[in-house]
């Protein structure tokens, strides 16, 4: 027996103005400065019913962690809010999701938040979740990244319950997005996608979000990029990017993304420059496994993008976005690189990606594709 989850997606222009058709009017927001700063905050103020009343948790940190979820525990509570929005990208999104779990239940650990735990949540909010980015997925995901607070170690709390009951989809929300911010992620959405074709979980649902996203945001980016006012590409990339989230969070992703948490955890790299880096080698490496799903999904490409092979296009496309290709592009020095070598290939083995890889790979694979991008 398996299950397709997904939130409510209100999606399109003006879809923030669904806030007006809502009954809640006691409200905490989960945000960052850079969102506040970027009138990101207003906008979603301007269309909410005036009698609302707010409380704007405005200092998520890029990587929140489990003391900083917990010491807003109370404020909450004190609020007693009944609707719990996530503004932002990944970390504000996860913050959400986890504080949201924090006011329904007090009374248990963090670490409960599996899918094996029944938490009955939803007894005195609703979640409501709203990307800024094009990029992370986490509007659509079951899951939580949250740091541990003494070693940087990363819990990925994940539970059906955690889903949001809508995820808002609306392109004014990236339609000022700075330009590297735009490519960068829109690389690791159209890794979700690619990723979630080939995992051994994947399945005909998944697959179906894996091609329209690919067609969405391959399709879309390069008029988002030159021309983000054409607020339909904005769109049809906003929109690819969360149809990638919800093919990875009901399929899975694999060896790029797995290489990627492991170099973008040691030097400290933006998430879809580390996984985009690896993503031509993994697909090439996989492509015997895979060659279906692949010929598939290159058919997505628009025909001036579109080479051979999938490797060969997904290459051309990070080519022609000026994506980083070596760790010399990166300002990796090979002395530090090789120091980690180790390290890096330990962390990337650990991964869920490397163990649902449609081909198998070990430490000697692992290295074999950090030395690749030498
Ligand atoms: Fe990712």
């Amino acid at each position: 027996m398996w299950f397709f989850r997904s939130p409510s997606i209100v999606y399109g222009e003006d879809s923030i103005s669904f806030f007006n058709e809502l009954p809640q009017r006691r409200l905490v927001i989960v945000t960052d400065g850079n969102i506040i700063r970027a009138g990101l905050l207003q906008k979603i103020k301007n269309e909410l019913p005036s009698d609302s009343e707010i409380l704007i948790i405005d200092d998520v940190p890029i990587e929140p962690t489990i003391s900083y979820v917990l010491s807003l525990k109370g404020r909450i509570i004190d609020f007693n809010p009944d609707l719990i929005i996530g503004l932002g990208g990944g970390s504000c999104m996860d913050c959400a999701k986890v504080v949201f779990v924090t006011y329904e239940r007090p009374d248990i650990d963090l670490h409960d938040i599996t899918p094996l735990v029944n938490l009955d949540l939803r007894k005195k909010a609703r979640l409501i979740l709203i990307p800024t980015t094009s990029g992370t997925g986490s509007e659509c995901s079951w899951a939580a990244v949250i740091s541990d607070d003494d070693h940087g170690r990363k819990n990925e709390f994940a539970s059906p319950e955690i889903i949001a009951d809508f995820a808002i989809i609306d392109p004014a929300m990236v339609s000022s997005l700075p330009e590297p911010v735009r490519k960068s992620t829109a690389v690791d959405a159209l890794a979700h996608a690619i990723e979630a074709r080939s995992s051994t979980w994947k399945n005909s649902y998944s697959d179906i979000f894996s091609d329209k996203a690919v067609e969405l945001i391959s399709g879309n980016l390069f008029d988002a990029i030159s021309h983000p006012e054409n607020m339909e590409a904005v769109s049809n990339v906003h929109m690819g990017a969360s149809m990638a989230g919800l093919a990875f969070s009901n399929s899975q992703i694999t060896l790029a993304h797995s290489l990627g948490h492991s170099l973008g955890a040691h030097f400290k790299i933006p998430h879809g420059i580390s996984v985009g880096i690896f993503l031509p080698h993994v697909i090439r490496f996989n492509y015997a496994e895979s060659k279906g799903e692949y010929v598939a999904l290159n058919k997505k490409f628009p025909p001036n993008l579109r080479k051979r092979y999938l490797y060969l296009t997904v290459e051309n496309f990070l080519k022609v976005l000026s994506m980083p290709v070596k760790i010399s592009d990166l300002n990796i020095k090979k002395d530090e690189y090789e120091k980690k070598m180790d390290s890096m290939v330990s962390v990337a083995l650990e991964s869920t990606g490397t163990v649902l890889n449609p081909r198998d790979a070990g430490r000697a694979e692992l290295e074999m594709f950090l030395r690749e991008i030498e």
